[in-house]
């Protein structure tokens, strides 16, 4: 039972490279970012449980006592375990969904009342138990998107920079402090349905895909190296020569793949027009990409690039890798940007 207000935060991450090509065992490196999501878990004396998702449009309450009635024997009780298709059905019972409610709502509304009622009724929270929250999100992602690699729940949970291959998860030591520019080109894109069209594509052209993969698997590799050397000696502009050929490259790939979209494409173009190199992170198809920022950058060309790229209408930050995982916070602590944005809810 909350007693208090718990504030916690989680990193925002972005793949650095290996993404789809993780859901078929190959290696990928992601790693957590200094731009954080933050979270206020607050008593409330109405009786009632609310979620407040602000950026997703989400807000709903439901009665705890209505909840503590429902019979959950569905959920699994023994371990954490992937809801199934059943589960999700008598979870949209209990959501109760109004029938404006936007696909991109529900399964964000669906993955809070799972992970909910099944922590409710294991009463086994523990908030320092990393692996616990690293399992836990496993299963939320499986109800956004179907069959996750993992990956991006690790790096949140853990944060740094890691190295994932099938459920395998080591930390890059000492990550040299890159600094990047995360574009988000606001174009809606569904993980799953991009994970299952390279999948398809994979079957369909397994002689073409397959060499693409391993490509992309060689290229996280070889990243790896890199950041490996820039850590063991002061970073030389020749390392980011080659981080900046791996970005072009992987791009390329995903292209490939069909994970494009022609916002990422613009994208791509505005930061070279601007001497920098990009790649979409994530599933791609829309979404996010990431653009390498050189350390000899002035900052003038670092704005100059960041409104190019908002005159696209894309939204953009300028952030650095490596930043910690999942953490707890003290309400002093927070700063007042933070403070506000919460007060504000
Ligand atoms: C999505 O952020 C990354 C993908 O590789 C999917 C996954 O790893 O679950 C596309």
């Amino acid at each position: 039972m909350l007693s208090q207000v718990l504030l916690v935060s989680a990193p925002g991450k972005v793949i650095l490279h290996g993404e789809h090509a993780v859901v078929h065992g190959k290696v990928a490196l992601a790693v957590a970012l200094n731009l954080r999501t933050f979270l206020r878990l607050q008593p409330h004396s109405n009786g009632k449980v609310g979620l407040n998702l602000p950026n997703v449009g989400v807000k709903r309450a439901w009665d705890v006592a209505r909840l503590e009635q429902l019979d959950t024997s569905f959920l699994e009780q023994e371990d954490i375990a992937a809801p199934t298709p059943e589960t999700l059905e008598k979870l949209k019972e209990v959501a109760d969904f109004p029938a404006d409610c936007t696909s991109h709502e529900r399964p964000a509304v669906l993955a809070f009342l799972f992970l909910y009622l099944s922590i409710c009724r294991k009463q086994r929270w523990t908030a320092e138990d990393l692996e616990l929250i690293n399992k836990w999100a496993f299963q939320g992602e499986k109800v956004i998107h179907g069959n996750p690699s993992g990956v991006d729940n690790a790096v949140s949970t853990w944060g740094g920079a890691l190295r994932y291959q099938q459920g395998e998860i080591s930390s890059l030591k000492r990550p040299p402090a890159l600094k990047i520019l995360l574009t988000n080109t606001k174009v809606p894109r569904s993980t799953k349905a991009l994970v299952l069209s390279v999948k398809n594509r994979l079957l369909k052209f397994p002689e073409i895909v397959g060499p693409l993969l391993t490509s992309i698997d060689a290229i996280s590799l070889e990243c790896e190296r890199v950041l490996g050397e820039m850590a063991a000696a002061a970073p030389a502009p020749e390392h980011y020569l080659v981080l900046e050929e791996l970005i072009d490259m992987n791009q390329h790939h995903l292209n490939a793949l069909g994970a494009g979209h022609s916002s990422l494409d613009q994208l791509c173009q505005v930061t070279m027009a601007h001497g920098l190199h990009s790649k979409l992170t994530g599933a791609g198809g829309g979404g996010c990409g990431i653009t390498l920022l050189r350390p000899d950058l002035e900052k003038p060309e670092v704005e100059a690039t960041k409104q190019a790229l908002i005159g696209c209408g894309f939204d953009c930050w300028e952030t650095s890798i490596g930043a910690p995982g999942i953490s707890i916070h003290s309400a002093a602590s927070l700063d007042t940007t933070v403070q506000r944005g919460l007060d504000g809810l």
